[in-house]
């Protein structure tokens, strides 16, 4: 029996993206998941299935070579490839996240420079905001400096925990242009690969989503041309912030594709492995399970396309509830991908089951872009103000 919830179809041309997307996880992505998951390597392949097949740029604008789809639309994609392999669905969210801020701040020359070539899977992209001291505190403790010279800004600094930085062919980086004003002093610029000054470093050993590169990025007297200064000088830390308001749902899909992958395998195996002369699945302990599983899911779905419809609406509650999808989605992620392995038993402790790497990969989602409490914080903020 299939229990897996099908998403309802905003449009036919969601349909038919859903329904492709199906397809190829079903032929090119899961079949490499585990694959990806042990080598730790970039897939290279399918991120050009990905191009070849326009799903990189989804909700980008049409007039800059994107699909025009929605934001819905978007998150269902990643959901859907999440199923199946977490790093793969990232390679389409990180693409999302790195080009928000030319979507966001760029102008017209910067938006036909880079978003057509973004959207084609030419160019892939980064989002440069983190440093050692600075994570959660992401304005407070920002260190990276740029200092206009000329036609351009020569940019020192490091950034860490920098997803797909050292594939990126064009990076956001965020530094301080003006360190008397504040997060109103942090500007941002693209910085291009190759560009002198500009070094990837060291490549960190992760727990889960193997397949995706994270790295150090370092900027020593790196000169960025004037002309790669997203928005005004001081624009920086709300062009971020807006980007991640758009972004957090996308990193939400990915936890609830997890989520459902895991949900829909520990269903099937439940159904399969026999305890005490039955099924598991007839079994009352692992039905309360599985029923407290499926309506976290859900729930967090539900949650996930109404912060996604917000983006499209540009809904001014947008901020707030891409915050709680993310929230939702990431510990719903943690607790369904923690009850399949239990399901599993001995089985779900084994890397010949997938579970277990769903479980590791689900622990991300609770920390990247916002870690879980970063987003209470955020909604707790809309209600109540930040105070003094
Ligand atoms: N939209 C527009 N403007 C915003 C905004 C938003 N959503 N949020 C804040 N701002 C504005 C504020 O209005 C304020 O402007 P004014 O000074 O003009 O009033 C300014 O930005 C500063 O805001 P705060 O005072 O709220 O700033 P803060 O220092 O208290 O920090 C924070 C707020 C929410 C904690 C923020 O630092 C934050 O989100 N931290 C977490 C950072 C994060 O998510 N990092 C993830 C890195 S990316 C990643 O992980 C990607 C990956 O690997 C895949």
């Amino acid at each position: 029996m299939a229990i897996a919830t099908q998403a309802k179809y905003d449009s036919e041309e969601e349909a038919m993206i859903l329904d492709m997307v199906r397809t190829l996880v079903a032929e090119r992505v899961a079949p490499r998941a585990a694959e990806i998951d042990e080598r730790g390597e970039f897939p290279w392949d399918i991120k050009e299935v990905f191009a070849q097949n326009d799903l990189l740029g989804v909700p980008f604008p049409a007039e800059y070579g994107g699909v025009g789809g929605s934001f819905v639309t978007y998150v269902k994609v990643v959901e859907e490839v999440a199923k199946a392999c977490a790093a793969s669905a990232l390679i389409i969210a990180v693409q999302e996240l790195g080009t928000l801020p030319i979507m966001i701040g760029g102008n017209d020359e910067q938006k036909r420079r880079f978003i057509p070539k973004l959207a084609s899977g030419e160019f892939l992209c980064a989002y440069a905001l983190t440093e050692v001291g600075s994570g959660s505190d992401a304005a407070g403790s920002m260190r990276a400096k740029a200092v206009r010279d000329g036609d351009s800004y020569v940019l020192n600094g490091s950034k860490i925990w920098i997803t797909q930085g050292g594939v990126a062919d064009v990076v956001t980086v965020f530094a301080i242009t003006d360190p008397s004003k504040g997060p109103n002093g942090i500007s941002a610029f693209l910085v291009e690969k190759g560009m002198p000054g500009f070094s990837v470093g060291k490549l960190e050993k992760k727990m889960g989503i193997r397949g995706s590169p994270t790295v150090e990025l370092n900027f020593v007297d790196c000169r960025v041309p004037a002309a790669n200064l997203l928005g005004a000088e001081g624009e920086g830390f709300k062009i971020a912030m807006k980007v991640l308001d758009k972004s957090r749902p996308g990193i939400a899909a990915q936890a609830l594709g997890i989520a459902q992958g895991a949900l829909d395998y520990a269903a099937r195996y439940a159904q399969e492995r026999i305890a005490f002369g039955k099924p598991i699945a007839q079994q009352q302990g692992i039905q309360f399970m599985l029923a407290d599983m499926r309506t976290e899911v859900e729930s967090a779905r539900l949650l996930l396309y109404e912060a996604a419809a917000k983006c499209d609406a540009g809904a001014p509650d947008t901020t707030e509830f891409a915050a709680m999808a993310k929230l939702k989605c990431g510990d719903v992620a943690m607790s369904v991908t923690t009850d399949a392995v239990q399901i599993l038993g001995g089985f779900g402790y084994s890397t010949e089951y997938p579970v277990e790497r769903m479980m590791r990969d689900a622990k991300i989602t609770q920390i990247y872009e916002g870690t879980q409490q970063i987003q209470r914080i955020v909604i707790a903020r809309k209600m109540v103000g930040k105070g003094r």
